[in-house]
C-alpha cells in the first residue's frame, strides 16, 4: 500500500489517475478503524480500480472541550488492516499541510445541518463539509463512501454534493454492529465495562420501535415513547434527542406515511453515542 502525506503529492497522483481514466473510490476516515470503516473500504475495492483511504483527525470539526486531543489514534493497527484488504493508497495529511498558515476558507453547510448534531456541536458540520470538500479536491474520486451510522453527516454531505454539483457519486452504506447490536464506533472504546453493557440498550430501543412499526404502529409519538421508555428502563436518561424524521430534510414526521428514520443520540457517562434505524414499508 502506497502512503502519501503531502497534499500536493496527493493531488498530483489523483491527476495522474484521472488522465488514465481510472475509477477511483475514496473513503475518508479519522482512523481508529473498525469493521464499520472496513465495510466502506471493501465496497470501494469491489467497485473501483483504485481505492484511496484517508486518515485525518480533523481539528476543524471538534468544538472546544471536545475530544480532539484524546481521540483514539491507532495508526499501526489501521495500516495493517488497510494493507491486508488491498487498499491502493493511504492519504495521511499532516495538520500543518492540510490547514496551512492563514487558512481561512470554510464551507457554509446546508440547512439540514442546522438541527440535532448541528445545534449540539456548534461548527461541527462546517468543519466536516470543509475537510470533505478539500479531501475530494485532493483525491478527485469517482465514488465516495460514507456510513449511515452518521446519518445526519450523510444528509449534509450528499446535499453539499448536489448543491455544488460536485462530480462524485455518493454512497451511503449500512451500519455495522457489534454482536449485541451496538453500532460500531471509534468512541466505543471510551466506555467502561458497565457502560458498555448499558450501551446495548440504545440499538435495542431502536429495534423495539421498529418492531412496533412493523406491527402497524404509524404514530411517531407512540414509537418515540416506546424507544424512550426502553432507554429509561435500562438506565439511559441523558437523551440528547430521539426523533423520527424525513431521511432527506431531517424534518420531524408525526404520522408515518413514507420512509422515515429514527435518530437517537444519548450520553452514557461522558461518552455520546449515536444510532439510527430506517423505518421502511
Ligand atoms: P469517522 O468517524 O472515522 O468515520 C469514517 C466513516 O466511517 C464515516 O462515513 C462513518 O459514518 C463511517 N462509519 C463509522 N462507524 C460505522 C459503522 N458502525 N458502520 C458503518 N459505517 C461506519 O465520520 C468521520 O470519520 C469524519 O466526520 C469524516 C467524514 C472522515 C470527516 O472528517
Amino acid at each position: 500500500m502506497e502512503k502519501i502525506t503531502s497534499c500536493s503529492e496527493m493531488q498530483q497522483q489523483a491527476r495522474q489517475w484521472q488522465s488514465e481514466q481510472k475509477r477511483v473510490g475514496f473513503v475518508p476516515t479519522m482512523g481508529a478503524l473498525h469493521e464499520g470503516h472496513l465495510s466502506l473500504v471493501k465496497e470501494s475495492l469491489a467497485h473501483n480500480e483504485t481505492t484511496v483511504v484517508s486518515i485525518f483527525v480533523n481539528p476543524a470539526q471538534f468544538g472546544p472541550g471536545e475530544d480532539f486531543e484524546s481521540y483514539p489514534r491507532t495508526l499501526e493497527n489501521d495500516l495493517a488492516m488497510l494493507d491486508q484488504l488491498g487498499v491502493d493508497l493511504l492519504f495521511l495529511p499532516s495538520q500543518d499541510d492540510f490547514y496551512q498558515d492563514g487558512f481561512s476558507t470554510y464551507i457554509e453547510p446546508p440547512v439540514v445541518a442546522n438541527r440535532f448534531e448541528g445545534t449540539l456541536r456548534k461548527d461541527h458540520f462546517r468543519g466536516v463539509t470543509t475537510v470533505v470538500l478539500k479531501l475530494f479536491m485532493l483525491t478527485l474520486p469517482t465514488n465516495v463512501y460514507f456510513g449511515q451510522k452518521d446519518f445526519q453527516q450523510c444528509a449534509v454531505l450528499s446535499t453539499m454534493i448536489d448543491d455544488l454539483a460536485l462530480p462524485v457519486q455518493f454512497h451511503r452504506m449500512p451500519i455495522v454492529r457489534e454482536e449485541d447490536g451496538l453500532a460500531m464506533s471509534s468512541r466505543n472504546r471510551y466506555l467502561s465495562e458497565s457502560d458498555r453493557e448499558k450501551a446495548r440498550a440504545i440499538s435495542a430501543a431502536l429495534f423495539s420501535a421498529q418492531a412496533a412499526f412493523e406491527n402497524g404502529e404509524k404514530e411517531g409519538c407512540i414509537l418515540r415513547k416506546i424507544a424512550t421508555d426502553y432507554l429509561q428502563k435500562h438506565g439511559i436518561h441523558e437523551i440528547d434527542y430521539l426523533t423520527i424524521v424525513d431521511p432527506r430534510s431531517l424534518t420531524e414526521v408525526e404520522t408515518i406515511v413514507t420512509d422515515v428514520v429514527l435518530l437517537v443520540a444519548a450520553r452514557i457517562g461522558t461518552t455520546r453515542l449515536l444510532d439510527n434505524i430506517l423505518l421502511t414499508e
